[in-house]
């Protein structure tokens, strides 16, 4: 009989066992190989001393010996297995399966004790238990976010949320988006039964549930037992069923995420058949999955890129954390706005000025409106959001900026503007404050020539809209210093943003690149491509917002903007300025046709009155399009992926990027490249045949469509050298 290592048999005299989670090689307990051996040899002991003696054992209660209950499946393992190891990955999870299904068919009661985060693989320990008990503990989350790693929860969560509440509420509620519960939500979508303000408490109702119940099995273990809602077998219900796939195929646009379509066969087809059959199903989608390179990518991204972006593995090492008490935000439009909410929301005390006390006060309007809002759906109480308003104080007078021990400047995109500003400030604020700008274009060194202090000054590109974009772009200038950097960093972890880092460069990282993906979308409707066609492309490709759309909310004459300024800075430099086919497209648009993008009411599409996009105007096709013109449809997505990975790669050349993780993070959080991909260069990393198929790739591409797509010595280097893009 192996020996259980992670999980703690403590059982009291009145019979009741206590299987405590601990691992003690790990901060978290994890589903990896000592747990499936440990689960197993819990269920080994569990049945011997039921044999032995039935009244020897009264119940059961699972329960954490850490901060979380249980971090879910071993991403470490997981990311390793190729399809060779199919076989054993299958296995892998039928162990642990078998082991839960044999505590839980044992005829005792078995209680989750939830004292902490329960997500994936906790939750379904939870769900193989017949009550569920979750602690209201600040932070903790509950649900099976597996979807969002490209994975299923294959630890029995798709069968057993399925026969708990139903195959329509499984996959909406649970399994499709992922969502991540607070323990009160989790409670009102029936995720749990209880939930309790102590751990004492917890472990009081635990027990109260094995008195009232000797003997307990599953609802689904009940004889006669229905699936809530019926199942396809049923006529009612199977009248519905189509609209599953349909909704499913319409929110994923056709970009090419496994793990969705996987989910919702596996809950489908295992609501037909007995539960160990479904159980077996789900491991075969499963198994499909975590081989697959999609996962893979995400796990990277979602997990061990964004973990290391946000510990700080950029963040310069040695200089003391310091947290922000009071900011100044200059300007009080959009972009202002916005970052006075996010600021206000973290607890920190916001000056908003603008250029008059109006101005400023429809500023703040825009977080009572938010807050308003929040309150309104029960997402915060009114006392909550009345002390984050009056953290807010709209002025235009400067001296009311005494005491700010940060600044962030959102004034108008005007160099002499935003000198002035600063120049008005920077002996009101505290002698040290870290002095930052949110420009989106203006290179960091030169902003930084009319600030008093250039080594504090920093550039910190937030996203609109600032509320819900997670990312901001922390642009070091030349003369920027260590300590500012690392207390920019900080500033935007207090305000829990993910913070990436990149060297001073036109446009930086996100503005540049994605500035390719956008000149792609336009040039193939200069070479008379069907506009409809380019919108599809980029919607399968997985990208967020179609391509012609997003030109214009932007606006078409931003890119021109750009475009005079960087040219003319080339050229000062002594180059030539290559050009790119979607500037002709641009020029005529704006000339010829007097349509500059949503704002001016006109541009690739058509707007109402009331400013809401309508169809792509017909005029495209009358003016560019080909008729008969088709390029391939993988050509037109890999155009757009293409041009973004490889000006990646030359920002990486250029020192503008230094860190892998940052490139991956900002271009699925800042710029939406697809999330699929697990970030602009695990794309490449993760392309059929490796860095040498990419290179491939791009020269077919480069043949075709231009020289732009020339693959950049440093792709061609590691292609040959056999490496990926990685930081260690
Ligand atoms: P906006 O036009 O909405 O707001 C600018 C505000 O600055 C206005 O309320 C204006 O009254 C105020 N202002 C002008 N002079 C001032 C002064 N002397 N003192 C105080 N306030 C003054 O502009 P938006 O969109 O908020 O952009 C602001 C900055 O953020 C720009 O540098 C822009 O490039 C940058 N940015 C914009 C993004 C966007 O999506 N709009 C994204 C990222 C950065």
């Amino acid at each position: 009989m192996t020996e259980s290592t992670t999980i703690r048999w403590e059982q009291d005299d009145t019979g009741v066992v206590t299987l405590v989670l601990d691992d003690p090689n790990q901060s978290a307990n994890t589903m990896n190989q000592a747990f499936k051996d440990s689960i197993a040899a819990i269920a080994d002991r569990a049945e011997a001393a039921v044999q032995a003696d039935k009244d020897a054992i009264r119940g059961f209660i699972y329960t954490s010996a850490k901060k979380t209950f249980f971090a879910g499946g071993d991403l470490k393992e997981m990311i390793q297995v190729g399809p060779e190891n199919a076989r054993q990955a299958f296995e892998a999870g039928t162990g642990i399966k078998n082991s839960l299904r044999r505590i839980e068919t044992l005829g005792k009661p078995v209680v989750a004790a939830i004292n902490g985060a329960a997500l994936g693989g906790g939750y379904e320990i939870a769900l193989a238990s017949h009550h569920r008990v979750a602690l209201d503990a600040p932070g903790s989350k509950i649900g099976l976010p597996e979807v969002t790693l490209g994975l299923l929860p294959a630890g029995g969560g798709v069968t057993r949320t399925v026969r708990l509440m139903g195959i329509a509420d499984a996959l909406l509620k649970v399994l499709l988006q992922g969502t991540q519960y607070t323990p009160r939500r989790a409670l009102e979508n029936g995720l749990v039964h209880e939930v309790v303000a102590t751990e004492e408490e917890m472990l009081a109702k635990a027990r109260a549930f094995i008195d009232a119940h000797p003997e307990s099995q599953q609802p689904w273990d009940v004889p006669g037992y229905r699936i809530p809602g019926g199942t396809p077998a049923n006529p009612k219900f199977a009248a519905n069923l189509p609209a599953f796939p349909a909704n499913l195929k319409k929110q994923l646009a056709g970009a090419p995420y496994p793990a969705p379509r996987n989910i919702l066969a596996a809950a489908v087809e295992g609501s037909q058949v007995d539960f160990e059959t479904a159980q077996t199903i789900e491991a075969r989608y499963f198994t499909e999955l975590v081989t697959g390179q999609v996962s893979k990518n995400m796990i990277q991204a979602f997990f061990f890129d964004l973990q290391a972006v946000n510990s700080g593995a950029n963040r310069p090492k040695g200089v003391e954390p310091k947290t922000v008490r009071k900011v100044a935000v200059l300007g009080a439009g959009m972009m202002g706005a916005g970052i006075a909410y996010s600021c206000a929301r973290a607890g920190i005390e916001v000056v908003l000025k603008d250029v008059s006390a109006e101005a400023a006060q429809k500023g703040k309007g825009y977080s009572e409106k938010l807050c308003a809002k929040a309150v309104s759906r029960g997402r915060t109480t009114q006392e909550k959001a009345d002390a984050l308003l009056a953290l807010i104080t709209p002025t235009a007078v400067p001296a009311d900026l005494a005491g700010c021990d940060a600044v962030i400047e959102a004034v108008f995109e005007d160099p002499a503007l935003k000198h002035k500003v600063f120049q008005e400030i920077q002996d009101v604020v505290e002698p040290d404050a870290l002095l930052c700008s949110n420009t989106s274009t203006l290179p960091i060194t030169a902003l930084a020539e009319g600030v008093s202090r250039p080594v504090d000054f920093i550039g910190l590109h937030f996203f609109s809209p600032v509320d819900k974009m997670p990312l901001v772009e922390i642009i070091k200038g030349e003369r920027t210093g260590d300590e500012a950097l690392a207390r920019a960093f900080d500033l935007v972890r207090q305000i829990n943003k993910t913070p990436i880092v990149v060297n001073d460069s036109r446009g930086f990282f996100t503005s540049r690149v994605i500035g390719h993906f956008i000149n792609e979308g336009v040039a193939m409707v200069g070479e008379g491509v069907e506009p409809a066609s380019v919108e599809q492309a980029a919607a399968q490709a997985g990208y967020p917002a179609k391509v012609l759309s997003l030109m214009d909310e932007l606006t078409l004459t931003l890119p021109r903007k750009i475009r005079a300024e960087t040219k003319r800075a080339v050229e000062e430099a002594g180059g030539t300025w290559p050009g790119h086919p979607a500037e002709t497209v641009i020029d005529r648009m704006i000339d010829e046709f007097g349509r500059t993008g949503r704002s001016g009411g006109a541009g690739f599409y058509e707007y109402g009155e009331d400013g809401k996009r309508g169809r792509l105007w017909p005029g495209l096709r009358e003016h560019f399009a080909k008729p008969g013109h088709e390029i391939p449809f993988r050509d037109m997505q890999e155009r757009m992926l293409f041009s973004e990975a490889l000006d990646t790669v030359r920002l990486l050349e250029e020192g503008v990027l230094t860190s892998v993780a940052d490139a991956n993070i900002g271009s699925i959080f800042g710029i939406g490249f697809p999330g699929w991909t697990g970030g602009v260069l695990q794309y490449i990393n993760g392309y059929e045949g490796g860095l040498p198929g990419f290179v491939a790739r791009a020269r077919e591409l480069a043949e075709r469509y231009g020289e732009r797509f020339t693959p950049p010595a440093l792709l061609v280097e590691k292609a040959d050298q056999g490496e990926k893009f990685s930081d260690s």
